[in-house]
Formats: structure tokens, sequence, C-alpha cells
């Protein structure tokens, strides 16, 4: 049921000793200010370019309430990757030092960035001029995650950081377009999200090698249904964000105009959160090192939210 058999506790606590080490407070604040004539998300993520009928301020408006979308969902989810990853490292505080060390780690990064995103809501609140509101709160949610199996629940980790890669590798790494300092602040995330991508994969496997293939698909199925919860959620946030937009750009729209930007959006969002996560091919091999037939169901349910 191995996935990677190179991948233990020891190597990636040495590679998170080499990833370089920043504070919040090398990322924003002081002078380093955001900057409101560029976009903050790269168009993979953000759908607004086909959007032709608005104006180009409107459409990198649009782009920046993505953004701050993009902040307050990271800092929903990580509230739950925190408890989550205490609570796996937790009873096995004297198997493997390794294991203590880099679990512990991985969560101390994850409160960090819970820290992160809020720095970014805060500077954006400032800085955008018109209230952008969120789904949550953030414990409801966590609360309605954390009751799952956790094996669902470490698959669903896994789905976010896999994700998390592939939005950087694909649409940030190389961007000159976006705000610096939103392309930093992804940069660093994802460097310390390579490791926990690493982990999440041991997780998944130790915790799929304590169940029976009857409750490793019962997880599975619970893995799912936390993606239709996540899905509903993105629902409620779209119309928080066309009320936003509505808002700050005073747009009036034909009925056939806010329907193709609801499209788009809903669209754009459903692959940002779900579909870039659920069918990433590492996300993949770990669903099918848990059993076959898991990797085709994934396969099976991807492609609508594509
Ligand atoms: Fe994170
Ligand atoms: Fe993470």
């Amino acid at each position: 049921m191995k996935v990677n058999t190179t991948l233990t506790y020891e190597a990636i606590q040495a590679a998170q000793q080499r990833t370089p080490a920043w504070r919040v407070e090398d990322l924003i604040g002081g002078e380093r200010r955001m900057d409101f004539t560029k976009p903050f998300l790269p168009e993979g993520l953000a759908g607004v370019e086909s959007l032709d009928f608005l104006s180009m301020d409107d459409r990198r408006t649009l782009n920046q309430i993505r953004g701050h979308e993009y902040l307050s969902i990271f800092g929903l989810v990580e509230e739950f990757i925190l408890p989550f990853v205490l609570d796996h490292a937790r009873p096995r505080l004297r198997d493997d030092d390794h294991r203590v060390r880099a679990l512990l780690q991985f969560a101390g990064e994850e409160a960090k960035h819970i820290q992160l995103f809020k720095r970014f809501r805060e500077e954006f609140t400032a800085g955008f001029g018109t209230r952008c509101n969120v789904i949550g709160p953030p414990e409801a949610v966590a609360a309605e995650v954390l009751k799952r199996h956790p094996l669902a629940v470490a698959l669903l980790i896994l789905h976010i950081e896999w994700m998390t890669q592939k939005h950087f590798l694909e649409g940030v790494k190389d961007n000159r377009d976006i705000d610096p300092l939103f392309r930093s602040l992804l940069k660093h995330h994802w460097m310390e999200e390579a490791n926990h991508a690493k982990l999440d994969t041991l997780m998944v496997q130790a915790l799929g090698d304590s169940c029976s293939l009857e409750e490793r698909m019962a997880a599975f199925g619970q893995y799912l249904e936390l993606g239709m919860f996540l899905d509903q959620g993105l629902a409620g946030q779209l119309d928080m964000n066309l009320d936003a937009f509505s808002r700050a750009t005073q747009r009036k729209l034909t009925e056939s105009q806010w329907t193709q930007v609801r499209d788009a959006q809903r669209r754009a969002m459903r692959w940002t959160y779900i579909g870039s996560g659920i069918t990433h091919p590492m996300f993949l091999e770990s669903v099918e090192a848990l059993d076959p037939s898991l990797r085709r169901k994934a396969e099976e349910v991807g492609p609508a939210f594509c």
C-alpha cells in the first residue's frame, strides 16, 4: 500500500530544515503594501478574462475579490488542518523523533499561515475600500469537517496540499503580472506546503494501513461528502463575491451578463478548490494505494469540477 517508498519522516524533516525560514512580518507590513492597480490571482484561478463585456478595471476588481476569497478560504481550511495534525501527532509522541518533530513543525507552519492569511486580509480590507464578506465561521466549518473519519479528513487535507502546489507551479511561479506582494505570499506558502504534501501522503498511508478495505471505502465516501460540503460553501461564497463586485463597481449588468459572470465564476471556483485537487496525479496515486476502485471513482467525479 506504499505510494513512495523513499518517503520517510527523517527525509521530510531534513527537507523542512533546508526550507528557508520566513516570518509573517517579512512578507507584509511597513513599506510592503499591496498594489491595487494589479490583479492578485493568476487568470487560471480567477477566470475573469472571458467576461469581455466587463471593462478591464472591472475584471481586475473581480480578480481582487477572488484574491480576498482565496485568502479567506485558505484561512478557513488551515483552521481544521492545525488541530487535525496535532491530534495525529499526539498518540505517538515516543515512537519516532523525526515523525514528532516533522508533524509539530507542520502544525507550527499552519498556525503561521493562519496568521499570514489574516494579515493579508486586514491589508486587503484597508486598501480595497469595499467590504467583502466570507462564509464561515471557521469553528463551525472545522467542526463539520472534523466529525468525519480521520482518513476522510486526511484525504481532504492531502487534496488541499497538492492543489496548492499546482496553483503556484502552474499559475504563479513565472507570473510577473500579479501583485508582487500577493505573489510573495503564494510563493512562501507553497515552499512550506511542499513538505506538508509529503507528510500528508504518509498520514493517508498510515491511516489507510490501520483500516479494513470496507473502512477505507467508507472514508473515501466521506471525503466525497466533504467535497460536496465545500462545493455548497463555494456557492454561498460566490453570492458574497458578486454582491461585493456589485457594490465596488456600481455596475449595472443585464440579466444575461450576470448569468455569464455567475457561470464563469462558479466554474473557476470549483476548479480552484475542488477540480485542481481531486485530479492531481499525486493525490490520485495516494487514493489508488487505498484501493484501485477508489481512484476510478475519483476520476469519475473529478471532471465535473474542471
Ligand atoms: Fe498552509
Ligand atoms: Fe499545509
